[in-house]
């Protein structure tokens, strides 16, 4: 049987699309190999959004070349945002590439295989499914993790000036709601736990098949009203066995009334939203495009956090975009400190090819950049240090994902703020993929430590007898969901 092997870059989208692939290429009797060098296919799914990541691709494909020269029978793939933006022009660029493959076109990549297989020369297939949207469904007949992504929209229309993902990614197209319940209620009977709906401006989401009665809340006159809320409504009613449910990313134009409304009435809701700001200061958010004031954006969340005081908050920041002065980025981090972000990810604005803003000029220097981004953190970790201190003491509830890190902690998971904890002392119970009350012993850096309540310890099942050297190691196939809550980027 052939072998494959996919690396992935980038976003949650990115992951979403390269467990898709798996399951195209397993469906066409490929199997999985651990290692590039084994494999007969290599994959790279590729992010554009920043240089870095583009640039981590092109090495990366350098080295495999490399490697192709002594294997020339690997097949090389380049997918993703890259593929979509470079197409043609990456086969020149890079020698050894055979195929180039666009977002849209993952189910295609069997039949591409065969083709390059009978000889055919390096293809490029990078079309936008615009006339009949196609959005892969999972087909995890027994869920390998307890969490699982389901996209309900692709595509962007805004216009940030900075983003290339309208570029890489094609306008917004939706996916019909029967089919977005239908493949979370397939996951939740096949174990999963926790939905992240995902979208590229996920609260944008209309229902093409016009099927969703409107929401409590909603304003038809309101440009910036979607369907979001009432697609989060029909989930909760027609999934009750989903135990929760998260989205990202959302943009804060479509934080309506009728969005706020669906978290103060739905438990299913996570109790954490990430919202990307990129900056607080209206002179940059006007050059960005971003269609909302600081102040706007600031109420926003404000009748949210009102509503529901115990939510967390966590953002995106873009530092050094043209024309960045200290004074704007000083309302960035005023912003930061005002809205209380517990988490952040922060990046450095970095000039991409398509965008609007490359008419601007670059002019903040790197190193200032770097400087920018460092104070971010710094006043971004000491919200997340505080935050977490103050729980220590308290009881959560942890749905448990796998096991924590190597060796030290039993199982790790996330509160519905999600907060990273580490459950310690429960070696040897079966915890995984069980929403356990937790009594938190300890903040660490970027996460919590605890251990079970006696209450779940009582109700908890021992592991089974042959595996007492658990927790189990994450299964063949498994990936473990990117933690929202975390410092990063750069
Ligand atoms: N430069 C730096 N950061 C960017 N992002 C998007 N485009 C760029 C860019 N050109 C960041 C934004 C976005 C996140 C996914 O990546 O903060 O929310």
């Amino acid at each position: 049987m052939p072998r494959y092997a996919i690396t992935t870059f980038g976003c949650q989208m990115n992951v979403h699309d390269s467990e898709r692939m798996h399951e195209v290429l397993r469906r066409a009797g490929y199997t999985e190999s651990d290692d590039p060098r084994d494999a007969d296919v290599v994959v790279l799914n590729t992010c554009s959004v920043r240089e870095k990541a583009e640039q981590k691709l092109l090495s990366e494909v350098g080295r495999l070349a490399k490697w192709k020269r002594t294997h020339p029978e690997m097949v090389l793939v380049v997918a993703g945002c890259v593929a979509q933006q470079e197409g043609e022009r990456l086969l020149t660029r890079s020698q050894g590439i055979d195929l180039v493959l666009g977002p849209d076109n993952i189910p295609e990549l069997p039949r591409l295989l065969d083709d390059i297989g009978l000889g055919a020369p390096p293809l490029v297939r990078t079309v936008f499914d615009l006339e009949a949207p196609r959005f892969l469904t999972a087909h995890s007949v027994a869920a390998s993790a307890p969490t699982a992504y389901v996209t309900i929209m692709k595509g962007c229309n805004e216009r940030c000036s900075f983003c290339i993902v309208p570029y890489t990614r094609g306008p917004e197209r939706y996916r019909p709601s029967a089919e977005i319940v239908a493949e979370i209620a397939g996951l939740v009977s096949a174990g999963v736990r926790e939905v992240t709906l995902l979208g590229q401006t996920v609260n944008s989401y209309r229902d093409p098949s016009s099927e969703l009665p409107r929401a409590p809340g909603a304003s038809p006159d309101d440009p910036d009203e979607s369907e979001f809320a009432a697609l989060l409504r029909r989930i909760a009613a027609e999934v009750p066995g989903l135990a929760r449910l998260r989205y990202t990313s959302p943009h804060p134009r479509h934080l309506t009334p009728s969005l706020i409304e669906a978290h103060v009435e739905l438990s299913v809701l996570a109790r954490h939203v990430h919202l990307p700001v990129q900056s607080g200061s209206d002179r940059i958010l006007k050059r960005m495009i971003r269609r909302y004031t600081r102040a706007e954006y600031v109420a926003r969340v404000g009748s949210l956090v009102a509503r529901l005081p115990d939510l967390s908050l966590s953002t995106d920041i873009i530092v050094g975009f043209p024309g960045e002065t200290e004074d704007d980025f000083a309302a960035t981090l005023s912003l930061v400190r005002e809205v209380g972000f517990r988490g952040l990810f922060g990046f450095k604005y970095s000039q991409r090819p398509y965008t609007p803003a490359r008419k601007l000029a670059d002019d903040v220097p790197e190193a200032e950049k770097s400087e920018r981004l460092a104070r971010l953190f710094e006043v971004s970790e000491e919200l997340l240090g505080a935050h977490l201190q103050r729980l220590v003491g308290s009881r959560q509830r942890v749905l448990v994902e796998g096991a924590g890190k190597e060796g030290t902690e039993a199982w790790s998971g996330r509160t519905e703020r999600n907060e990273i904890v580490h459950v310690t002392g429960a070696e040897a119970l079966d915890l995984r993929g069980t929403i356990v009350e937790v009594v938190i012993t300890r903040a660490n850096k970027h996460s919590l430590q605890a251990e079970l309540s006696d209450e779940a310890r009582a109700s908890a099942k021992p592991l089974p007898a042959a595996t007492v050297e658990a927790p189990k190691p994450r299964a063949a196939g498994e990936r473990r969901s990117l933690p929202i809550v975390a410092m990063g980027g750069g």
